[in-house]
């Protein structure tokens, strides 16, 4: 029998693209689904697809932003499944790309409200739940290539995903002596409707963007390039399997584009190289050999 069989997992912004995909592919392993998504439509297709391939499935429409809401999710969760075994954070938005100065401050806070504030509320959530029951269990964020390399114009995007992948080093650590695996998902392009993620904005982040000039037909043409690679990227459905794949393997790292290595080598090269420049510096000679700290 699979170690997912009988167990339950709440996938967030599981009504499509990446989310849906790992449903699939852990529903298909048995296990219970519950959907969180703040698109109530998309959801109810979610649920009549998972109904029909046999999953058993529950879906609330939330918004991950809202911490209290992931109560609401966690309560309903357990009074149709009982115990919950697997955390998957995966609802993200895009953000508008643009350079810092055409960023407004409601697009920061739209993209920090899901991207970084919807992970920690739902891992502070959910993570005592499967703490509770002491079978152990999963906790998957869903980060991007972005989260190891910055994206030019992508400021804000990158910023959430360099925190879920650090927070996914800190949870690895603190969640494992609860035999709790901790994985962070750091994909390229995948086919989904990300760079449409305006459709969900939420009201309270009004979009006040001043555009106009060179930069905005600049960025326009950046918009286009995006959809284009997104509409040539990853089938989400390889994502899916590749993320079932990669837990049952128990790797804190999960990759999607092996083709992207050479880039995170570059930027680890150069981060080693600045670490060589730092020792070589008579100012720091005292710092050479001192016992770094240890926080484990
Ligand atoms: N598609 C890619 O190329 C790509 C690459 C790297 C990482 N990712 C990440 O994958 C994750 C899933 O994105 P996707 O590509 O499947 O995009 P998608 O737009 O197809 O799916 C995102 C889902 O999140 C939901 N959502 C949006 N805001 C929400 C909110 N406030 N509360 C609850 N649900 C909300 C949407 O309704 C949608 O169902 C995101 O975290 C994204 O950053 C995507």
């Amino acid at each position: 029998m699979s170690q997912f069989a009988g167990k339950t997992a709440i996938i967030s912004g599981g009504a499509e693209g990446i989310g849906f995909s790992i449903a699939q592919a852990v529903g298909k392993r048995g296990m219970n689904v519950v959907l969180g998504d703040i698109d109530a439509a998309q959801l109810q297709q979610a649920e009549d697809k998972l109904t029909a391939q046999g999953v058993a499935v529950h879906t609330v429409q939330m918004d991950v932003s809202k911490q209290e809401q992931w109560q609401e999710i966690a309560t309903q969760a357990q009074a149709r499944f009982g115990n919950i075994h697997m955390l998957v954070n995966n609802a993200g938005v895009s953000g508008t790309p643009g350079d810092v100065e055409h960023t407004d401050a409601s697009d920061w806070q739209w993209v920090l409200g899901v991207n970084l504030m919807g992970v920690v509320y739902g891992t502070a959530a959910i993570a005592p739940l499967l703490k509770a029951h002491g079978e152990g269990g999963w906790l998957i964020n869903v980060a991007s290539m972005a989260g190891m390399m910055g994206v030019p114009y992508g400021g804000s995007y990158t910023a959430t995903k360099v925190a879920v992948v650090g927070m996914s080093e800190c949870w690895h650590a603190e969640l494992a002596p609860h035999n709790i695996q901790v994985s962070v998902l750091c994909p390229a392009f995948v086919k989904t409707r990300i760079n449409l993620a305006h459709r969900n904005r939420q009201a309270e982040y009004t979009d006040d963007r001043v555009s106009g000039g060179a930069a905005s037909e600049q960025l326009s043409a950046l918009a286009e390039h995006m959809q284009s690679v997104v509409d040539a990227g990853l089938d989400p459905e390889v994502v899916g399997e590749r993320v079932v794949e990669a837990i049952t393997a128990g790797e804190l790292y999960i990759f999607t584009h092996p083709n992207y290595r050479s880039a995170v080598q570059a930027r680890s090269r150069a981060i080693d190289e600045a670490f060589e420049r730092a020792a070589a510096s008579p100012l720091l000679q005292h710092v050479l050999h001192e016992k770094i700290a240890s926080f484990s």
